[in-house]
């Protein structure tokens, strides 16, 4: 039954490919700003127990339906709930996925844009306000972000047109070690700048004023975010692991890489915006705008280290957000293929069309169509909030009412034992917080941020 279906070499590949997915844009591009507006040690907090209590069992739960249904998030549902309406929840999932990753390459492509930027010129150290307004005039011209956008795209489509062991297991094997480096470089850099110590101090001083309920339900919808929940991505990742691997040590690899390098980020971003004398709350342009002044100015008597730090820091950027669109793009090729018998590289055509369809409207609502609005959020606005507050935040519910609910608990004790050998003492404990904690924990935050 699961001769044909590709899989991951090794069980150290499946944790990289899954690091891979969970570090990314998320991780030190939304991560710092996100700390930066929502007052720092509380927020960092919220998110570090939310990523133990709730994303941890849920992606335990993500794995458990993709690696016992064998397929795509719409087939695995369909499999393990024959002729029930499941499907279409996996099937919303995958349509939640698509959107997704037309608004990230597009984020994608400004870190292409300004990795090029570094390497050919620098930017200017005159004022905080002369980067401020390249990246605003950047961002709302028309070709150079949509050419970028082209060229980020493109690239997770040819990665995942080569298949799981030629294109995804090898590209993220390479890349993650140089990310991991990269970010350590830039973080020792940052913290040896002078005042880097109120940035550090920001980042570890907890303020009681600052736990509301909409710091918890950011911390929660980028916890998710961060750790790829909810549309299907971890699903179908797990899908090609093999029947040994282990699932609850790949949760907590995955977890503890991810964190680390959301900690390892805001360590290397907020002690360089105190060091200038900036605010931390610059919102999402926040490592766009401020920092490239930042490394220029603080590398003012050291231009070369300076500009090194700058093209470490957009190349960081741009492997991190490679090997998580490569982890998007495979739940909505995965279903072309699957469902409709399609070739993998027609499956990766036509969906990189439809994607760069969108992900263009998405880019030009920084320019021409800023105008246009969606329930009062511009086209990139909306498809970020609608999938992180509401896509994500269903979709992680329902795959774990489907493990606690609807799975029978012996099928699910079984798929994450791997068939009682392995993880048996947390087994139950687990499944406990799956099948109660985490969908009142979700609803009560899903429903307090809605009412308030
Ligand atoms: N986790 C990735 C990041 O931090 C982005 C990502 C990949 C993602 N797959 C996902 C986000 C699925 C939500 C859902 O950048």
């Amino acid at each position: 039954m699961e001769t044909g279906r590709e899989k991951f070499g090794s069980n150290m590949a499946v944790i990289l490919a899954m690091a891979g997915s969970a570090v990314g844009l998320g991780n030190i591009w939304r991560f710092p700003y996100m700390v930066g507006e929502c007052g720092g040690a509380t927020f960092i907090l919220a998110y570090i127990i939310f990523g133990i209590l709730i994303s941890l069992p849920l992606f335990f739960a993500e794995s458990i339906i993709g690696r016992r249904g064998r397929s795509n998030s719409f087939g695995s549902l369909r499999k393990l709930a024959p002729g029930t309406p499941w499907k279409w929840v996996g099937l919303a999932t995958i349509i939640g996925c698509f959107i997704i990753i037309s608004y990230y390459s597009v984020v994608g492509g400004w870190s292409i844009d300004y990795l090029l930027r570094s390497c050919i010129g620098g930017f200017s150290i005159e004022d905080p306000e002369s980067t401020i307004s390249l990246f605003d005039k950047m961002s709302s011209s028309v070709w150079e972000p949509i050419i970028c956008h082209t060229l980020f795209l493109g690239a997770t489509a040819l990665i995942v047109k080569f298949g799981i062991k030629k294109g995804i297991e090898s590209f993220t094997k390479k890349t993650m070690p140089l990310l991991f480096l990269l970010m350590i470089a830039i973080a020792v850099y940052s913290l040896c700048l002078p005042g880097a110590g109120e940035g550090v101090r920001y980042l570890v001083k907890f303020n009681l004023s600052d736990l509301n309920p909409t710091t918890l339900a950011y911390a929660l919808g980028q916890s998710f975010f961060s750790m790829s929940l909810g549309v299907g991505s971890i699903l179908i990742y797990s899908s090609y692991m093999s029947g040994d691997d282990n699932i609850g040590k790949t949760g907590l690899f995955t977890m503890i890489f991810d964190t680390l390098f959301a900690l390892i980020a805001a360590f290397a971003i907020m002690p360089a915006v105190f060091s200038a004398g900036l605010e931390p709350d610059g919102g999402p342009s926040l490592v766009f705008s401020t920092l490239p002044y930042v490394f220029a100015k603080m590398g003012a008597n050291a231009m070369f280290l300076s500009r090194i730090i700058t093209i470490f820091f957009f190349l960081a950027i741009l492997c991190a957000a490679i090997t998580s669109s490569i982890s998007l793009f495979e739940v909505v090729a995965s279903f072309l293929v699957e469902e409709l018998g399609w070739k993998r590289k027609k499956a990766s055509i036509i969906s990189f069309v439809g994607q760069w369809t969108l992900g263009v409207l998405c880019s030009l609502s920084f320019g021409v169509l800023g105008n246009f609005k969606i329930m009062g959020r511009t086209i990139f606005s909306f498809c970020d909030s609608f999938t992180s507050n509401f896509v994500m935040t269903l979709g992680a519910l329902a795959f774990a009412i489907f493990v606690g609910w609807k799975m029978s608990k012996e099928d699910v004790r079984d798929e994450f034992t791997n068939h009682g050998t392995k993880n048996c003492k947390i087994f139950n404990t687990v499944y406990f917080i799956t099948k109660f904690v985490v969908p009142v924990m979700i609803v009560t935050i899903f429903v307090t941020n809605l009412v308030l």
